[in-house]
Parts: structure tokens; sequence; C-alpha cells
């Protein structure tokens, strides 16, 4: 198979300073695409540039911008303009986690639940509203949103970060069927449980459960552990080429078999 199968397309990748966003990243440059960076953390998004780079992909600008804030997703907008001209590939991968403030629905905290829907799911909806109209009147455009497992099935203490990822799931719908004529696929990558420096969410429910750590890692999927942000990013890559031009409006779980829908 043709390996630069993105040669001559310009991805936009958020929350691409780090997890799976920066995988996701990588994977799309080595596939040949010119790739557009952003995040919050300048140093961080300058390491994955480096680092891009480094193995000979072409960056076209990092840059960091609050997505949770309009006026961020404004700036961001701004800057893919001035700096890219304009965006084949939209990957909308930034997200509060939902390990973030586990707690049961009435006991969540109002801003937060702005915030996650925010940054989750309208965040999104308003970058495909600013770089869509371009997409479809070049003819092609891909844009790849990184739900969840959780946009399909409910885990329990994170209510704003399962309704965000069912919303976007519906999002990804409602905007693949308008498009569809256009040559624009949209599609959702729904990723399990991935191991990404972070054990909030797996310590609180092992606790919960009752076990260790490491017990509930080892059943936590069919295939045993959780996953690495490097296994979620070919099916973005393999999304965003040509080959995948008939695949719109699905959203896909790479997930080690946990979620069997
Ligand atoms: N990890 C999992 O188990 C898992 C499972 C299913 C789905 N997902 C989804 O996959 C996506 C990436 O998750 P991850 O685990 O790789 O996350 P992560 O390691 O926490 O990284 C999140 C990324 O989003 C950026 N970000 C966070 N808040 C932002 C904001 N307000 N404005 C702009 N950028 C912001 C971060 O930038 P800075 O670091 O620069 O702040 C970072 O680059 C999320 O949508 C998440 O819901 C994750």
């Amino acid at each position: 198979m043709h390996t630069k199968w993105l040669t001559g397309r310009t991805a936009l990748v958020t929350g691409a300073s780090r997890g799976i966003g920066a995988a996701i990243a990588t994977s799309l440059a080595e596939a040949g695409a010119r790739v557009c960076l952003t995040g919050r953390s300048e140093e961080a998004l300058h390491e994955v540039a480096t680092s891009i780079e480094a193995d000979g992909g072409e960056v076209a600008f990092t840059c960091s911008h609050d997505l949770a804030e309009r006026d961020g997703v404004n700036a961001l907008v701004d800057d893919v303009f001035e700096l890219a001209g304009h965006v084949d590939i939209l990957v909308n991968n930034a997200g509060i986690g939902s390990r973030e403030d586990l707690r049961p629905v009435v006991e969540f905290d109002p801003a937060f639940w702005d915030r996650t829907l925010a940054l989750n799911l309208t965040a999104p909806f308003l970058l495909c509203r600013a770089l869509v109209p371009g997409m479809v009147s070049r003819g092609f455009g891909r844009v790849i949103q990184v739900a969840s497992i959780n946009g399909r099935v409910p885990s329990s203490h994170g209510a704003a970060y399962v309704t965000s990822k069912h919303g976007l799931i519906g999002f990804t719908r409602a905007l693949a069927i308008e498009v569809a004529p256009h040559g624009v696929t949209v599609n959702a990558v729904c990723p399990g449980p991935v191991d990404v420096d972070d054990d909030r969410r797996i310590a609180f429910d092992a606790a919960r459960a009752g076990v260790t750590v490491a017990e509930l890692e080892r059943r936590l999927t069919p295939m045993g552990g959780r996953l690495l942000p490097s296994e979620i990013a070919p099916l973005t890559a393999f999304l965003a080429s040509d080959g995948a031009r008939s695949i719109t409006g699905q959203s896909i779980n790479v997930d080690r078999g946990m979620v069997m829908s």
C-alpha cells in the first residue's frame, strides 16, 4: 500500500500536545499530511512538532488556544486561515476526559458540565461550521471526531462526558448526511480506555469495585489491558485517506473488544 497517501493534504489536530492527539498528528504526518497542531501547552506542542519534523514530517504551525472558550475557537480559525490557508482534514480530538471530577449526576458541578460540553461538543461544531464550507467548495474533506465508547454506552459518575460523546456521535451523523454529496466524509473514532499516563478513572473504578488497579486493568477489556494512543492513530489516518471515501456517518470502536456494537 502507498504509505504517503495523505501527501498534499493539510490536517488540523486539536489536543495535539499529548496523548491520543499527539499520536494522531504523528500518524497523519507519517502518511504525508502537513499538520497544524493545537492544544494549550506551547512547550508540549513544540515537542510534538519537533519530533514530527525530526522524522521528516511537515508541521504548518503550532498554536495554543483554550477551545472551551468561543474566543479561543475563533482565534484558532483565524490562525488556520492565516498560517495554513485551508484544512482538508479536521480531527476534533481535544476533550475533557471522563476521569475529571467523577461524581453522581445529583452532585454534578454545573460549571464543569458547561465546560465539558463546550470543549467536547460545541468546539467541534464551531470548527466544522468554520472549516467544512472550504472542504465542500474544494470537493474533498475529512472530519474525524475522537468520541469514545462512552458515546455508545454509559459509565457512571461521568455524566457530562457521556452526554458530550453521545452528542458528538449524533452531530457526526447530522453533518455527514448534509455534506455527503460534496466529497466530505464525517466519522467518529470511539476509543476504549487508553493509557495516557493518568490513572484517575481506573483508580476510581477499581476502588468502587474493591479490586486493585492491576486486577481491574487485566479484566477491563476482552483482550486485556488498556490501549496505547498509537493504537487509535492508524484508523484515523485511514479515515482521512482517499480509500475511505465511501465511509461516512460511522462511529467505529477501537477498544480491544469492549463494546461490540
Ligand atoms: N484516554 C482515554 O482513555 C480516552 C478514551 C476514549 C476517548 N478519549 C478521548 O480522546 C481525546 C483525547 O484524550 P486523551 O486521553 O489523549 O487526553 P489528554 O491526554 O488529557 O490530552 C487532552 C488534549 O486536549 C487538550 N486540551 C484539553 N483541554 C483543552 C482546552 N480547554 N482547549 C484546548 N485544548 C485542550 C490538551 O492540551 P494541553 O495538554 O496542552 O492542555 C491535550 O492536548 C478526548 O476527546 C477524549 O475524550 C480518551
